[in-house]
């Protein structure tokens, strides 16, 4: 088992430490860890904020563990150099066209959602978000109009990549509460009336998974107003990363939500993935320990649930942090003023009694 551990920039080494103690804690047999330099401190140190050397690391391994990228002295650089551009590389680079962004409320944390505390307890989601088309990747231009200078962008999908996303949710129901919901605006947009048919298509396959379809403006609605009617949402591109946001903010802090993002290749274990925190480089607490690691350390159980098969493993890690959060240990982030290593220390100590 190959792991590329790529922590980035700000916090993201400082976060991607704590989940290295759990993971060594595990002592898995086999296991053969890279690190490479990503982001801000890649083009520092190799003129490249996505190193040929990384991306090779990358693609040689199982699956990779990413920190987070970002860095405000980069801020001036052309855009080809910027850090961010290192995460969107490895996501086009290696094939990696689903998102997931598991959002559940967690015991005791109820007061940190904008929800009320009856409505956070429900929450238990999943957002399988595409990530490789939409209007994000079409033509795009600037043109004159009667009104003046006209931005344009071209929305499309086809069929095989809405199937291609359409599959991996339907599976990933198929292991929660067997309930999808497709979130589409197939009322006014021809791209979403494709992409609604075609799911409508693989339904079949899928019989023990109930499908329902929601327009976009409703399901905005539906997540504050009754979030414990979800399962798993599937959407394209741009609908994702506002209702994966949103989702995750009805959950509570940043610092403790975690994502995946899977292609279509498999491992000797599992699906290869890039595994990542959904907070950035967070620079203005950087260097303070002051991160909270938990969305780092259940990046680490996702890792070991789709990339590595190892469940029992990834259950261990989120019992542990669920147990840590329930306890009096908590990061300044929510209220506490638990350092990044005591939080780490403290998920250790609760996985070691599991
Ligand atoms: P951010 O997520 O880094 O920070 C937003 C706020 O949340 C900050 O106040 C930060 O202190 C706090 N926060 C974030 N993670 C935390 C944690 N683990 N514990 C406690 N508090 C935490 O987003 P921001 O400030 O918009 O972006 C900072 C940099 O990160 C930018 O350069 C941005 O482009 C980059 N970024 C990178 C991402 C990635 O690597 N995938 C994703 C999002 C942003
Ligand atoms: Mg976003």
């Amino acid at each position: 088992m190959k792991i590329a551990v790529l922590p980035g920039d700000g916090i993201g080494p400082e976060v991607t430490r704590e989940a290295l103690k759990v993971l060594d804690a595990l002592a898995l047999p086999q296991l053969t860890l890279f690190e490479g330099d990503v982001g801000g401190i890649a083009y520092k140190r190799h003129g490249h904020p996505l190193p040929a050397e990384t991306l090779e690391m990358a693609r040689a391994a199982d699956a990779v563990l990413f920190g987070a990228v970002g860095d405000p002295e980069c801020d001036t650089l052309p855009r080809e150099y910027r850090p961010e551009q290192a995460i969107l590389g490895l996501r086009s680079e290696l094939g990696l066209f689903a998102n997931l962004r598991p959002a559940a409320g967690f015991p005791g944390l109820e007061d940190l959602s904008p929800l009320k505390p009856e409505l956070a307890r429900g929450i238990d989601l999943l957002v399988v978000r595409e990530l490789n088309g939409d209007v994000y990747f079409g033509d795009k231009g600037e043109r004159d109009s009667a009104g003046g200078r006209e931005g344009w962008d071209d929305m499309s999908y086809n069929e095989a990549e809405v199937r291609r996303i359409a599959h991996s949710a339907f599976r990933a129901a198929q292991k929660r509460r067997k309930k999808l919901t497709s979130v589409d605006k197939a009322n006014v947009l021809e791209t979403s009336r494709i992409w609604r048919e075609t799911v409508i298509e693989l339904a079949g396959e899928y019989p023990d998974v109930e499908l329902d379809h929601m327009y976009v403006d409703n399901a905005a609605m539906q997540l504050v107003r009754s979030p414990g009617q979800f399962d798993v949402i599937v959407t394209g591109n741009l609908f994702g990363d506002i209702l994966s946001d949103q989702a995750s903010a009805c959950v509570g802090s940043i610092g403790l939500l975690a994502s995946a993002s899977l292609g279509e290749r498999t491992t000797e274990f599992g699906t290869f993935g890039l595994y990542e925190p959904i907070h950035g480089s967070a620079p203005d607490i950087a260097g303070q320990g002051k991160a909270n690691p938990v969305a780092a350390i259940l990046s680490l159980a996702m890792l070991l649930r789709h990339s590595l098969g190892r469940d029992a493993d990834a259950n261990r890690i989120e019992r542990a942090v669920a147990a840590s959060l329930s306890s009096e240990i908590r990061g300044a982030d929510l209220g506490g003023s638990a350092s990044t290593q005591e939080i780490g220390d403290a998920i250790l100590r609760h996985l070691q009694a599991i």
